[in-house]
């Protein structure tokens, strides 16, 4: 499946996802080095964070409350906010858009 992925400067760029890697994996394993992903996927350090796509956003599972906790301390956070590292890639997300959220 399909992954698009928009950088910090704008520029979109597509990957062939790996279904059974998390979004974060996809992104960092392709060569974005400006997602950080500095926890390794542990959901503890919000350095993963994207704006999804607003076509796409309801196809996601629900975030659950420690990543909901952590994207409040982003100064970047907007409705479509998610921690990358909590999303896996599936099948059902081909096409899925996510942009790299400004450093925080
Ligand atoms: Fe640290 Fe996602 S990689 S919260």
């Amino acid at each position: 499946p399909k992954l698009f992925v928009v950088t910090r400067e704008g520029e979109e760029k597509v990957v062939d996802g790996q279904v059974g890697l998390t979004v974060m994996e996809n992104i960092r394993d392709n060569g974005f080095d400006e997602l950080l992903a500095l926890c390794g996927g542990c959901c503890s350090c919000a350095t993963c964070h994207v704006h999804v796509d607003a076509a796409d956003f309801d196809k996601l599972k629900p975030m659950g409350d420690d990543e909901n906790d952590l994207l409040d301390s982003s100064d970047h956070r907007v409705a479509t906010s998610r921690l990358s590292c909590q999303i896996p890639f599936t099948e059902e997300l081909d096409g899925l858009r996510v942009t790299i959220a400004p450093e925080d």
